[in-house]
């Protein structure tokens, strides 16, 4: 495969998607929404931390592999193991304990907008969209400072039992808490030591303790669900935040009682836009009931599109059943590309999805049910456009305009990546899944379904790698319903 001609490409198909984004009405983006506070670990934090406990016990607690963090020696141990493997995790807190904990051991270095739905709201703002509807079920006033203020954002408010909407300094709710999460982010080659044992940190990635507050309910307030046409015209939906779901409640209502709701709002949205697209952005779910669920429940036939990454694509087949598949994504890590590729058309098919985006470090996957409008070079444009993001937001941790973005194309394309590429190429080129010719064009044609690979813009010293996975599938998703818009108008 050739880098020069991936490069070429990764700039063509920039600029074409900035031309095609203005065709877009707008986007619906629910329903996740915190403010992280970031803290870069350094080694020396890592020996204070260790420090801290006895080291056996560490190590029990990494054995145990804790789902929840209820106290502090669960988080170093979660730490541990993230680092170790280079794989980002999210591990929820339902207490202030560990808050306090955190705040007085080791602190936060600054403090950005979190939350997949926060995250690609402001991404989509500064990409110029006409209109981004935000809808936070927890909008705090603290909260609604972290959105921009670009004049595009905006959120459902309900005055007098009718919903308008406003921007979202002037939407939130009086009263409601912040839901504030901490992102722990370590670099490659960091060495850490943990009862005798040192290893180095692959990859750049981070560790997420998300605080889980009692107040926190992923719903839609009853008058918005009601007048949701009001949140119209928009050709798209972003849905994420599932994760929040528990599977009890002290109210009585269980997981069952959000999922029936969190399905409604969907078929709602459908039926006030046939032609409207849904995107739901996966993240590290610890509940495995919660997360086959959500994958069966939510997602399957409802929606249309999911994002993910690597070790979700493993932990949503091992819920899904397909435990030896899941092993060997996980095994061979970042490199189980064949692995990987077999996954994502399994979630496609099981899942009855049109599209499966999947961000590796160095490539990403799509795979396409057949039948969609836009041809394999149009999806292969606008996930090559997410590319150039996602290198501009590693490289200054955070894209303020499209100018800014362009900065991205100044990154490489990852030589790693293109060498996982060519392997596939080879496992892809032997089963007679694509001729050699296709593939140098990123483009499967599948026998029940077509795929695009690409290789990607890799930065090697990121700003930080919180909110990457979130840019790459909301630019991807948004390029490609704007190329959509684009052909309609007959251009
Ligand atoms: C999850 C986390 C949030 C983080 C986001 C990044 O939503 O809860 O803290 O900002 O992922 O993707």
């Amino acid at each position: 495969m050739d880098m020069e001609e991936w490069e070429q490409r990764h700039t063509e198909a920039f600029y074409d998607a900035k031309e095609a984004l203005p065709y877009l009405d707008g986007m619906f983006v629910a329903y996740n929404s915190n403010i992280d506070a970031i803290r870069h670990l350094t080694e020396k934090d890592m020996i204070k931390l260790v420090g801290l406990f006895d080291e056996a016990e560490i190590q029990n607690r990494v054995a145990v592999y804790p789902r929840e963090i209820t106290e502090p020696v669960d988080f170093v141990a979660r730490l541990l193991i993230s680092m170790r493997e280079g794989k980002a995790a999210e591990v929820p807190a339902y207490t202030e304990d560990i808050h306090k904990w955190l705040k007085e051991h080791l602190g936060f270095d600054y403090a950005l907008m979190g939350g997949q739905a926060g995250i690609i709201s402001n991404l989509l703002a500064r990409l110029d969209l006409k209109k981004v509807v935000a809808y936070v079920p927890w909008l705090s006033e603290e909260q609604a400072e972290y959105f921009v203020d670009n004049g595009n954002i905006l959120h459902p408010r309900v005055e007098n039992g009718q919903v308008t909407l406003k921007p979202p300094a002037e939407a939130f709710k009086p009263g409601t808490g912040s839901k504030v999460n901490w992102i722990f982010e370590f670099s490659k080659d960091m060495k850490v030591t943990c009862a005798g044992s040192t290893f180095k940190v692959p990859r750049d990635n981070r560790l997420i303790i998300s605080s889980r507050p009692k107040w926190i309910r992923l719903d839609m307030d009853r008058e918005i669900y009601e007048q949701l046409y009001a949140l119209f015209p928009v050709d798209g939906a972003m849905l994420s935040g599932y994760q929040m779901i528990k599977e009890e409640y002290e109210d009585g209502s269980t997981y069952k009682d959000y999922v029936e709701r969190s399905v409604k709002v969907i078929e709602k949205l459908k039926s006030l836009n046939p032609e409207l697209r849904i995107h739901v952005e996966l993240t590290s779910i610890q509940n495995r009931l919660i997360r086959k669920t959500i994958l069966t429940d939510i997602v399957a036939r409802h929606v249309h599109s999911l994002g993910l990454d690597t070790v979700e694509v493993a932990n949503a087949l091992n819920v899904l059943g397909y435990e030896e598949l899941s092993y060997s994504v996980i095994r061979k890590g970042e490199n189980g590309i064949m692995s990987l590729y077999q996954g994502a058309v399994q979630l496609m098919k099981d899942l009855k999805l049109e599209r499966v985006h999947v961000h590796s470090l160095g490539f990403y996957i799509c795979i396409l049910a057949k039948g969609h409008p836009l041809t394999l070079k149009e999806h292969r444009d606008a996930l090559l456009f997410s590319s150039v993001l996602a290198a501009a937001q590693a490289l200054n941790g955070k894209i303020e305009n499209l100018t800014e973005a362009e900065a991205g194309l100044e990154v490489p394309v990852s030589a790693a990546g293109l060498e996982d590429l060519e392997n596939f190429q080879l496992y892809c080129t032997g089963r007679k899944l694509c001729t050699p010719d296709e593939f140098e064009y990123g483009y499967i044609y599948g026998p029940d379904h077509d795929a695009i690979l690409i290789p990607s813009k890799v930065v090697d010293r990121p700003k930080a790698t919180v909110g990457i996975g979130d840019t790459i599938s909301a630019g991807a998703f948004a390029a490609m319903l704007a190329r959509m818009k684009q052909k309609q108008a007959g251009k």
